[in-house]
C-alpha cells in the first residue's frame, strides 16, 4: 500500500519540504511546520487513517518535536470536517484558569501589573486541554486506538530528534528572555549551553507522559496518580493547581462561525477564540463597498480602518462564552456592518480618540511560537489545527517527573482591563481572569469552501493570526492559490497601537505615500507567520499543500513512503 503513493514532486521543488501530495481518489494533502510531524500524518494516512487519526498523530508529534511552540502543557482548537456527515465541529481544548486563579492575582497592592507575572513559571499555566483532545478526537472522530496515533510522538521523545536552526534560535532567545525552571534547563540547555544543529534532544520523561496518555487515555492524564503528582509538584514550585481543575478538565465540541464572502462559504473559530467573530466583522464591513474594484492602496486603507472597528469590539466584547454573554450574532451581521462602514471615510485615516489612548507601554511580541498544520484525507476529510503553550516554551519551566512545559496562556487574559498583553492586545472585563475560564484566543483555524474548491488554512502569530487568515482569504477568494497565502507579504492593524505594522516589500512606496497622506502610520517589521494551507481545485482536481516559506525547517531528509 505505502509504496503504491505516488508522491508529486511539485511541492517539493517548491522549497516546501514540510508538505507533499499524492495522488489517489482526492490527493491528501498535509502541510504541517515540521517534516517529521508531515512524515507521521502521511504515515496515519497511508495505513487506512481518516484527517482527524492524522491530526491526533500530528499533534502529538509537533508537541515533542516543536517544544517552543505547543505541547501536552498547552492547548489548541481543532476545527474538523467530517466528509460523510457534511457537518464542521470546532473542539475547543483551550486551557481554563485555574480554581483558585482570580480577577487581580497578577496586580501589586496598587493595582498595578506585576512585570511577566502572567508569563513565567507555573503561576502564569492554565490547565492544559491539548491531553484531552487528543483523547477525544482518537475515540469520537477518529478509526484508530489513540495508543497507536501517539507512537510516532513517543519514539521521537524517546529516542530523540535533531536539533535544528529554529529550535536553537527559540532556545536562545527563552535563555534571554525568562528564568528557565531547572529541568527545563536540563533537557534543552545542558551545562548552560544551547543545543547545536544536529544533536539530538531526547525528553525520556515526555516519552513516559505520552505512553500513560496512549495507554490510559484521558483518565490517566486528567484523574490518576499521575495528575496527582503533576500537581503536588506544580504546587512545590509556587503554583496554585488543584487535582480538581484536571479532574473538571473536558474539550467542549462547538458549532463554528459560518459565513458567506464573495460568494465563499467560511467556517471559522468561534469564542472562545476572536478569529472567527474578528475576520467575520472585517470581511462584512468589506462587502458594504465595491472592494473588488478598488486600487491596492484603496484595499489596504478600507482593510485597515476595517480591522481597527473589528479589533475594537475585540477588545471590549469577547471572552469565553460560557462566562460572559458574548454579541456574536450582533458583531458579524450585516446590519451591524453597515452601520461601522457609515463611519469610515474612504479618504482618511480615522483618528483615535482620546478615550481610546492608552498607556504606552505597549509590548510587542515578534514571536513565531504556536503551530497550525492543516489536513485533506482521500475521503474529504478535513483537520485545521491551530494548538500553543503561548510565547516561546510557554511559561519556560518543566515539570520534572512528567517533562511537560507548562503554557503561559493566563497573559491572554487581561490581567488588569485595558493594560495591554505580551502581544500588545487590550482587553476589557469580558476576559478578565475568573475560576474555571477559558482566556481569549487569536487562533484561527479556518475553513474556506467557494465554487473553485477548498481551503484549510491557519498560522501561529498572536494577535497576527487574525490579519494573516484574513488576508489569506482574500487572497484565495480573489485568485491567490495555496503557494500565494502562504507566501504573499502581510500588514497588521489591531485598533491599538494605532499603526499599520508591515513586512519588507509588502507595500510599494507609492503605496505607502497614500497610506500616510491619508493619515495612517506605518511600520515595517520583520517577517512573521508559519502559515500551512492545503487547497483542493474541483476543477483540475489537484491537492496543493504549502508550508509558509518563513518557517521552512532545513535539513530533514525524509522518505514519505
Ligand atoms: O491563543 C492565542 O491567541 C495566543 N496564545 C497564540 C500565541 C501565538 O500565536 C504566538 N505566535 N507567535
Amino acid at each position: 500500500m505505502l509504496t503504491t503513493l505516488r508522491i508529486i514532486i511539485a511541492s517539493l521543488i517548491m522549497h516546501l519540504p514540510n508538505s507533499i501530495s499524492y495522488a489517489q481518489e482526492i490527493d491528501p494533502g498535509i502541510a504541517t511546520a515540521h517534516p517529521l510531524a508531515s512524515k507521521a500524518g502521511y504515515e496515519v494516512l497511508a495505513s487506512g487513517g481518516n484527517s482527524f487519526d492524522a491530526a491526533v498523530a500530528i499533534s502529538a508529534v509537533l508537541s515533542v518535536v516543536e517544544p517552543y511552540s505547543s505541547g501536552l502543557g498547552g492547548g489548541g482548537f481543532f476545527l474538523l470536517y467530517d466528509s460523510t456527515s457534511k457537518d464542521s465541529v470546532f473542539i475547543d481544548a483551550r486551557e481554563k484558569a485555574p480554581s483558585n486563579a482570580s480577577r487581580d492575582m497578577y496586580l501589586d497592592n496598587d493595582g498595578n501589573v506585576i512585570r511577566r507575572a502572567s508569563l513565567d513559571g507555573p503561576m502564569a499555566a492554565g490547565i492544559p486541554g491539548l491531553p484531552a483532545a487528543l483523547h477525544h478526537i482518537a475515540k469520537n472522530h477518529g478509526t484508530m486506538p489513540l495508543y497507536r496515533l501517539l507512537q510516532p510522538a513517543i519514539r521521537l521523545a524517546r529516542e530523540g530528534f535533531p536539533a535544528y536552526e529554529r529550535l536553537v534560535t527559540a532556545v536562545m532567545i527563552a535563555d534571554k528572555s525568562k528564568s528557565l525552571s531547572p529541568k527545563f534547563k536540563e533537557i534543552f540547555l545542558p551545562n548552560d549551553k544551547a543545543p547545536i544543529i544536529g544533536q539530538i534532544i531526547r525528553q525520556p520523561e515526555l516519552a513516559k507522559t505520552l505512553e500513560i496518555l496512549a495507554s490510559s487515555g484521558h483518565a490517566g492524564f486528567y484523574d490518576s496518580f499521575f495528575t496527582k503528582a503533576m500537581v503536588e509538584e506544580s504546587q512545590r514550585d509556587g503554583s496554585i493547581w488543584e487535582i480538581e481543575d484536571f479532574k473538571s478538565y473536558s474539550v467542549i465540541e462547538r458549532e463554528p462561525i459560518k459565513l458567506n464572502f464573495l460568494g465563499a462559504e467560511l467556517t471559522m473559530a468561534p469564542p472562545p477564540s476572536s478569529g472567527g467573530t474578528t475576520i467575520g466583522s472585517v470581511l462584512n464591513i468589506l462587502s458594504e463597498f465595491d472592494f473588488l474594484g478598488m486600487s491596492f492602496s484603496e484595499k489596504v486603507h478600507l482593510i485597515t480602518e476595517s480591522m481597527r472597528r473589528a479589533f475594537k469590539d475585540r477588545a471590549f466584547y469577547l471572552g469565553d462564552p460560557d462566562f460572559v454573554d458574548v454579541p456574536i450574532g450582533k458583531l458579524i451581521s450585516k446590519e451591524y456592518a453597515s452601520k461601522l462602514a457609515e463611519s469610515i471615510n474612504l479618504d482618511k485615516a480615522t483618528p483615535i480618540h482620546e478615550e481610546d489612548e492608552i498607556d504606552g507601554s505597549i509590548g510587542w511580541n515578534e514571536g513565531a511560537h504556536t503551530t497550525h498544520f492543516s489536513i485533506l484525507d482521500n475521503n474529504g476529510n478535513r483537520a485545521a489545527v491551530t494548538q500553543t503553550i503561548n510565547t516561546w516554551f510557554g511559561s519556560g519551566y518543566m515539570l520534572p517527573s512528567s517533562g511537560l512545559i507548562l503554557n503561559n496562556e493566563m497573559d491572554d487574559f487581561a490581567s488588569k482591563p485595558l493594560s495591554p498583553n505580551s502581544y500588545g492586545l487590550i482587553h476589557g472585563e469580558q476576559n478578565s481572569i475568573q475560576p474555571n475560564k477559558r482566556m481569549l484566543s487569536s487562533m484561527t483555524p479556518t475553513f474556506i469552501e467557494s465554487d473553485r474548491g477548498i481551503a484549510i488554512l491557519g498560522t501561529p502569530g498572536g494577535a497576527r493570526i487574525i490579519s494573516m487568515v484574513l488576508l489569506s482569504i482574500i487572497d484565495y477568494l480573489t485568485g491567490g492559490d495555496a503557494q500565494s497565502m502562504t507566501a504573499s507579504k502581510r500588514f497588521h492593524h489591531q485598533f491599538l497601537p494605532d499603526v499599520i505594522r508591515y513586512e519588507k516589500d509588502a507595500f510599494t512606496n507609492d503605496v505607502k505615500e497614500d497610506l500616510q497622506m491619508k493619515g495612517h502610520n506605518l511600520q515595517e517589521i520583520s517577517n512573521y507567520g508559519n502559515m500551512q494551507v492545503v487547497t483542493f481545485d474541483n476543477a483540475t482536481g489537484e491537492t496543493e499543500s504549502s508550508s509558509d516559506p518563513r518557517g521552512l525547517i532545513e535539513g530533514f531528509e525524509i522518505d514519505f513512503y
